[in-house]
């Protein structure tokens, strides 16, 4: 492969790491489908084209690759325009291959149906009480202080406990499982270093089978006891080891995505006194405020996909075998789709019409948790202070602002994101 390419490699130069709009914006001025140069991935950077590959439903397309794409390499040469039994037999040699969202056809169909009536309306509400007890007493522990790191010392943990709550994992679990979270592996050398396998949410089996185990013997009305006694439509039961696999990646697939959407928008909020003042004064506009927040700068920034006939993405050829960086980050700020999408703003016409949670077959069943989450967390954040900072100590002037972002080409991980602000005036 040529690397004398006018653009970056997006899967080892840690300057997109922190700049991702602006490589989807290079790309897209070149066409919105490239195939680039240092690893043949094709770049997908345009809203409809992004729309045309997500939401294609005849099997042109698998998300064997979903998440991280073009490496390591497929384990197999490709040979033809159509190579779906080719990967079907190589499936268990790739990354993540054991999660629902690398799933495909009916397999996928019959998989993601065991989850899709767990998120209840009710569970939501029961939940929304349990976040706002939950995010004050987050804020009290930091509140006197004035100072706090957003993502350690609050946007994680209301992911993980939020989540751990609506399932009906114990208090005591929930604290250890926070503790055994670590940041998502590197992936910008690729992943010969890191080894990504298989299943790397395998070392929460153990605790997750425990947990379908012991509902299946004793059902107690929870979200894991739904999901432990799921039936198929035909009827049959699915293994006890693939509903907790089924447990384990719905725990996980909304850790960092979530924590990260709090944390960027406490970041937009941080820059912008004004819109944290009209936020305060119509609280009922966080929820459009989010999505834009989703739409600028997605937690996810690329989701994948191989090519499995061969066929044409907007007339670019994509012969089966290429994988398909369909970028959620470039969707969202097409010109062509969106007037002035590098303006932050939130009245924004069609403020949901974003693909921060994908659409098609894999679209994030999560949503409307990591909405909520979001919205009870910056809602209580700016009930009870009276302005939020930047802190300039950590991340530079306005207009010179430093962030370090995890070295991940998938996700959209600010590390650290530290403020000051004054507290509320009734509670000062
Ligand atoms: C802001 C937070 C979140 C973002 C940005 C996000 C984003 C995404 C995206 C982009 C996908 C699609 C992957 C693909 O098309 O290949 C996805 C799938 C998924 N998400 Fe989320 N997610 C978030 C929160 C959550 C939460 C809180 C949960 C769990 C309650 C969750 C559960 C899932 C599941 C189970 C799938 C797989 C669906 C499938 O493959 O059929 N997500 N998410």
């Amino acid at each position: 492969m040529a690397h004398d390419a006018s653009y970056p490699d997006f899967y080892s130069d840690p300057h997109v790491i922190d700049t991702p709009r602006e490589y989807f914006a290079q790309m897209r001025a070149i066409n919105p489908v490239v195939r680039e140069a240092y690893h043949g991935s094709m770049i997908v950077s345009g809203y409809d084209e992004v729309s045309e590959v997500l939401t294609s439903r005849d099997g042109t397309f698998s998300s064997s690759v979903s998440v991280l794409g073009p490496l390591p390499p497929l384990p197999f040469e490709p040979e033809g325009d159509d190579i779906r039994e080719q990967l079907d037999a190589h499936r268990d040699l790739m990354p993540w291959t054991a999660h629902l969202v690398c799933f495909d056809g009916d397999k996928h169909t019959k998989h993601r149906a065991l989850l899709t009536s767990l998120l209840t309306f009710k569970r939501l509400k029961a939940n929304e009480a349990y976040l706002g007890e939950l995010v004050d007493k987050l804020i009290d522990e930091f509140q006197r202080s004035g100072t706090c790191e957003v993502v350690q010392q609050f946007a994680h943990k209301v992911s993980t406990y939020a989540i751990s709550d609506i399932m009906g994992i114990s208090m005591e679990d929930r604290f250890e499982l926070l503790e055994l979270l670590g940041a998502p592996p590197s992936q910008i050398d690729g992943d010969a270093v890191h080894k990504v396998g298989p299943d790397p949410l395998i070392f929460l089996k153990e605790r997750f089978d425990g947990y379908i185990l012991a509902r299946q013997a004793e059902p107690c009305g929870d979200l894991l006891s739904d999901l432990a006694n799921a039936r198929f439509k035909d009827g049959s039961a699915p293994s006890y080891e693939r509903l907790a696999e089924l447990a384990r990646f719905l725990f996980g697939a909304g850790q960092d995505t979530t924590s990260r959407l709090m944390a960027m928008a406490i970041r937009v909020l941080g820059d912008d006194l004004a819109l944290q003042d009209r936020l305060r004064r119509e609280p009922e506009r966080i929820g459009d405020f989010l999505e834009e927040v989703l739409r600028i700068d997605p937690p996810v920034k690329v989701v994948y996909r191989v090519v499995q006939k061969s066929t044409q993405i907007a007339g670019v050829p994509a012969p089966a075998g290429t994988v398909v960086n369909v970028s959620l980050t470039g969707a969202n700020n097409d010109p062509r789709h969106y007037a002035d999408p590098d303006r932050f703003d939130l009245d924004r016409q069609g403020v949901r019409d974003h693909m921060a949670f994908s659409r098609g077959a894999h679209g994030c069943l999560g949503a409307p948790l990591a909405r909520l989450e979001a919205k009870v967390a910056i809602e209580r954040l700016l009930a009870r202070t009276s302005q939020i900072r930047i802190s300039e100590a950590h991340h530079g002037a306005p207009g010179e602002r430093r962030y370090a972002f995890e070295p991940t080409y998938s996700f959209r991980n600010i590390q650290e994101l530290h403020i000051e602000f004054e507290p509320a005036v009734e509670l000062a």
